[in-house]
């Protein structure tokens, strides 16, 4: 397995790993489900946007050997997320159907999350070589669907009432800046910059 992979299946399994140990010898916070609720989300987010990365960080340094941990990272973010709506809908709420759905149509927070997770589910569920066989060049055009949920994801995040906010912002802004080069006008820029040095060197090899 490429050492890549493996990073990332290591950095996925320790926020796990760290909330056995938490349990196994007693060091859970009191408030545990705001824990695990926050705990899960963070990690989610971050590796959600991790994924979304690896195009635009493609693009830019022609580095064709990160692709293959975006589809990884991806699907351990939507895991991760869901682990954040179980502790959400369980260990907060007790499974009170009633009173999460009055939650989410009262925090705005609550209701872009739960349209942020929705589009993310196709993703998660079509994320398999074989799905992405029979869908073809749907297959593209479904995955777009994160351009929406990534930045709704963020706007949950910026809605919680927070007085510090520094995450967010920092997330702000490397979504912003990771959805720039995914713009056709941009790429194509990208490309042409990229196949100027290459050109010239085989001109030169040709001349030469
Ligand atoms: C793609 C979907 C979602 C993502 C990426 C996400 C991510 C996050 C993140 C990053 C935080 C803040 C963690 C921190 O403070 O470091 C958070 C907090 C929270 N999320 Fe989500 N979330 C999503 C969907 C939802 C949904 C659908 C709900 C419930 C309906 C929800 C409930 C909460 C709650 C209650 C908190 C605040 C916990 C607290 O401060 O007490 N999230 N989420």
């Amino acid at each position: 397995m490429p050492w890549r992979n493996l990073l990332v299946h290591v950095l996925a399994s320790l926020p796990l790993l760290l909330t056995a140990y938490e349990y196994f010898t007693g060091t859970l916070p009191i408030v545990l489900d705001r824990h695990l609720v926050i705990r899960f989300g963070a990690v989610g987010l971050a590796f959600l946007i991790a994924s979304f990365s690896i195009t635009p960080l493609s693009l830019l340094t022609s580095k064709t050997n990160l692709k293959p941990i975006r589809r990884p990272l991806g699907v351990y973010g939507f895991c991760y997320i869901a682990l954040h709506l179980l502790a959400y809908a369980w260990l907060s709420n007790y499974l009170d159907w009633a009173l999460i759905l009055r939650d989410i149509g009262e925090r705005r927070a609550m209701s872009v999350g739960l349209l942020a997770f929705v589009l993310l589910i196709p993703l998660a569920l079509t994320s398999t070589n074989g799905w992405q066989k029979r869908l073809g060049k749907r297959w593209k055009v479904l995955h777009r669907l994160v351009y929406f949920a990534v930045p709704l994801s963020i706007l949950h995040y910026l809605w919680l009432e927070r007085d510090i906010r520094d995450w967010v912002l920092v997330y702000t802004v490397l979504v912003i800046v990771f959805f720039i080069p995914r713009y056709p006008a941009i790429r194509r820029a990208i490309a042409r910059a990229r196949q100027g040095p290459q050109l010239a060197v085989r001109e030169n090899k040709d001349t030469g």
